[in-house]
């Protein structure tokens, strides 16, 4: 990689010595598959208090939505990301608690980012609670910022909880 004379390791994390960048993770991403749902469906009801259902994943994949695996010897996650009318939404980034902290989302999140350019996406939106620092840091990493917040959109323990809406436009040549 560019500019990494002095490669170090944070938090178990290779990264460039210079940029501070995640090298990639081991690994790689392919298409979601309907023979990957019982994999998915394990990360997630590991991963959220309120998971998607079956349904709802095989739903994505007939709709024809980018659902995207990254697999190091079986599923570790996934994204999912719909394109239309030049808008993408990124509906759901999910990394198996067992293979975070290493840029799995990094890549994935990157996947998802190319798919809307290919798309012709002008901007990518998600949303994401408040609370979710790991997904905000990532989030803004990449640069995306806060537009807009719905009050009470997710369920909660306590009762429900805002959605921050997040959006990141598509540069020419790039994300901004
Ligand atoms: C959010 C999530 C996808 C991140 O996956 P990951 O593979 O661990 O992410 P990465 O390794 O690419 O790291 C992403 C960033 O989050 C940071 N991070 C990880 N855990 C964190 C925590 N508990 N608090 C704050 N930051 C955290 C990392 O340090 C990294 O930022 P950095 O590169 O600036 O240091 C993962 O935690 C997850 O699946 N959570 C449950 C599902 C979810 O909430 N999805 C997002 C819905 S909007």
């Amino acid at each position: 990689m560019a500019g990494s004379q002095t490669d170090t390791r944070l938090g178990g994390v290779e990264r460039d010595g210079v940029t501070g960048a995640r090298f990639p993770a081991k690994g790689s991403v392919r298409p979601m598959t309907a023979g990957d749902l019982a994999s998915v469906l394990a990360i997630e009801r590991r991963s959220y208090a309120y998971p998607w259902s079956e349904g709802i994943f095989r739903d994505c994949l007939r709709h024809g939505y980018g659902c995207f695996l990254f697999d190091d010897g079986g599923p570790v996650g996934y994204v999912v990301v719909s394109c239309a009318a030049q808008e993408a939404h990124i509906l759901n980034l999910c990394v198996d608690p067992k293979a975070r902290g290493r840029g799995v989302a990094d890549h994935l999140l990157r996947v998802a980012l190319e798919r809307a350019e290919v798309m012709d996406a002008e901007t990518v939106f998600l949303e994401v609670r408040p609370s979710n620092a790991a997904a905000r840091r990532l989030y803004d990493r990449f640069g995306f910022h806060e537009i807009g917040r719905r009050p009470g959109y997710y369920p909660a323990a306590n009762g429900r909880e805002d959605a921050l809406i997040l959006g990141l436009p598509v540069l020419s040549g790039g994300f901004g």
